[in-house]
């Protein structure tokens, strides 16, 4: 597996394996079995795989974990190893932002809510790194965890709008035991903590389960789930969206189509996402 650090040395990997069609797995690192089964699903596309992995500062807000994000290069390059990637892109900041920058990538109304709403700025800064690694990378293909459902959809639009002849691939949530979705910052919970976490799988199966019910409106499940589930937990938002344009559902039945119960929430004072996406037909 090749180790590279710079954009140069990323073409010339390209160059020498130019016939093969390239899967991208792109991280900032601190990998889990959630980020395995991405590259599990990279490495079936039967290309050559590359995983880049770059704490991207450009998503982070002011008051958010930038500094403290899980870094563990070592272990991260031999999880790359040994999930089969034949590059690992490691590049720092002089790489990614050497100077001065003009441009950024902005898809709008999909980030009006969600994450999109608490954190201005978030998704541009994905967007903008997104679209420097595919245009340093020239992925064929480019695999995604669907735990963060709204940073999918983005890229996803991204791609459409901007002629990216790149395939993007959602790759289903992998939940510890107890249903606790996979997460780099899982690593920040206290046992209480991590215990406490699994309410929030909880509430959002009740939320789907009752929606396919179909006897409460959106803010009764809302509501019931919070009273049920949630009462040690702060909650940033939690909703059900139209799956589709991410927009909040109407308040009242019937709830109908493609839907997806979304939430963040800080347990202790680390803030995780999950969502369950279903269809009421
Ligand atoms: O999902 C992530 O880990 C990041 O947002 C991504 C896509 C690697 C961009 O920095």
């Amino acid at each position: 597996m090749e180790i590279l650090r710079t954009i140069k040395e990323v073409r010339e990997f390209k160059r020498a394996n130019r016939d093969a069609p390239l899967v991208l797995v792109p991280t900032m690192g601190a990998l889990h079995e959630g980020h395995t089964s991405l590259m599990k699903i990279g490495k079936a596309l039967k290309g050559k795989m590359i995983v880049s992995i770059y704490v991207n500062p450009l998503q982070f807000g002011p008051d958010e974990d930038l500094d403290n994000y899980p870094r563990q290069q070592k272990e991260d390059i031999e999880i790359c190893r040994s999930d089969g990637a034949a590059a690992v892109f490691l590049p720092d900041d002089e790489v990614m932002y050497p100077g001065e920058r003009f441009t950024a990538v902005r898809v709008g109304s999909l980030q009006d809510h969600l994450c999109g709403a608490g954190r201005p700025g978030h998704f541009d800064g994905v967007t903008t790194v997104v679209a420097k690694l595919f245009n340093i990378i020239e992925p064929t293909h480019a695999v995604f965890g669907l735990k963060d459902f709204q940073q999918y959809m983005i890229i996803k639009k991204m791609v459409e709008d901007l002629d990216f002849p790149i395939e993007i691939i959602g790759g289903e949530i992998i939940r510890e035991a107890g249903g606790l979705a996979m997460s780099s910052r899982n690593k920040y919970l206290s046992p209480e903590e991590r215990k406490r976490a699994l309410n929030i799988n909880l509430a959002l199966t009740y939320i789907a389960e009752g929606s396919a019910d179909g006897k409460l409106s959106a803010d009764a499940l809302i509501s019931d789930a919070i009273a049920k589930y949630l009462s040690g937990i702060r909650i940033d938002y939690l909703d059900i969206y139209d799956s589709k344009n991410l927009k909040p559902v109407p308040r009242d039945l019937p709830l109908k189509g493609d839907l997806v119960a979304a939430g963040a929430f800080f347990v202790g004072s680390t803030r995780l996402i999950d969502n369950m996406r279903y269809t009421i037909r």
